[in-house]
């Protein structure tokens, strides 16, 4: 039992992205995504995890409101917010939910010192109090994501890519947000000091309640930080579960080409070269099922066809035209409606 509530604080449902391409007469368009569905939990890490181009930064734009979705659904708490907020994103949305971004620098103002990002971010959303509470709520949320109070008189410049990642974080709690998105947070920084920022995202987690998606393309931090994580691939999910069991039973072949290039001493036996290139190609076909249209299968009359993967508990699931159930298991197929359909599952399980 995993120590999350069940409750969903962020709702994601049949999400569309087309942007225009070609000239500025041209109706040309392309899919960058194509009908996300995924809910994260109250208090629990999603990683979204995918090669460059795959749509993520599209994905966290369009929660985030920077991005008009073609079609779909964001719920956030079970309000429908692209009802409610039509045009943009309300000041009670950005309460809610924050971003952080990969470039630390590119998000702080050069010309500003530190105590201005968080003392604005404060004032804006009515979290200031009184001179001396803005004082110490300051000093408090340098405290939180490790930096020291005097720090808030430096400049961007003055401090390392880390410090900087931490100051974004800090301008981000300062609203007190229900969910944090962080799009590759840590790629830009050292090595040396990206477990440090993996480390406080986690604090944030277990001591505030605090839910994220977090992008990467690195699949072994994904599963550092993660509760469970989810593969876009060319715009689409294709695989999700509970990180330990993805990352031990990879179904689809994406995600087994991902896993295959992360060490892992625990890992039995190891992917040798060919199977590689043979599942390299198998990622180029497009992602539909060979399941579709078979009457045996339950989940062929409706899109998108998941199939289950091993225990229920897990929540582990697979979106591929590869994916064979074995043979000793009853249908493993889920229906359509994956966000309802889980928690049902695991009832009756
Ligand atoms: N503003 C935009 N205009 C046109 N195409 C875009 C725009 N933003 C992203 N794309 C396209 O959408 C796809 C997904 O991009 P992106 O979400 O940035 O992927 P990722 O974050 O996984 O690297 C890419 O093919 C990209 O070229
Ligand atoms: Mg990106």
């Amino acid at each position: 039992m995993s120590r999350h509530s069940d409750t969903a604080a962020l709702e994601v449902k049949g999400l569309v992205k087309d942007f225009h391409s070609g000239g500025l007469f041209s109706r040309a368009s392309v899919r960058a995504l194509g009908g996300v569905d995924l809910a994260i939990r109250k208090g629990e890490i999603v990683a979204l995890v995918g090669e460059s181009g795959s749509g993520k930064s599209t994905l966290a734009r369009c929660i985030a409101r920077l991005e008009k979705p073609t079609e779909g659904q964001i719920r956030l708490n079970g309000t429908d917010v692209l009802k409610r907020d039509r045009f943009q994103a309300s000041r009670e949305y950005r309460s809610q939910l924050q971003m952080v971004f990969q470039d630390p620098f590119g998000s702080l103002n050069p010309v500003h010192r530190i105590e201005h990002f968080l003392t604005r971010s404060l004032t804006l959303h009515g979290k200031a109090g009184t001179p001396a509470q803005l004082r110490t709520r300051l000093d408090e949320l340098m405290t939180t994501v490790g930096l020291t109070p005097d720090m808030l008189n430096s400049y961007p410049h003055e401090l390392s890519g880390g410090q900087r990642q931490r100051v974004a974080i800090a301008r981000a709690l300062a609203v007190e947000p229900e969910v944090i998105l962080a799009d590759e947070p840590t790629s830009m920084l050292d090595v040396s000091v990206r477990i440090g920022i993996l480390n406080l995202m986690r604090k944030l987690r277990d001591e505030q309640g605090i839910s994220m998606l977090y992008i990467t393309h690195d699949l072994a931090s994904a599963r550092y930080l993660a509760d469970r994580i989810a593969v876009m691939f060319a715009g689409e999910l294709v695989e999700e579960g509970e990180s330990l069991d993805l990352m031990a039973n990879p179904a689809h072949p994406y995600t087994r080409l991902l896993v295959s290039a992360v060490p892992d001493p625990a890992r039995t036996g190891s992917y040798d070269p060919r199977e590689r290139a043979a599942l390299r190609a198998a990622v180029m076909e497009s992602v539909s099922c060979a399941f579709d249209g078979d009457p045996q299968q339950r989940c062929s009359a409706t899109e998108p066809v998941r199939h289950r993967v091993g225990d229920p508990a897990n929540e582990h699931w697979v979106r591929c035209h590869l994916y064979r159930p074995p043979a000793t298991a009853a249908s493993h197929a889920l229906s359509a409606e994956p966000l309802d359909a889980l928690p049902e599952d695991k009832a009756s399980a």
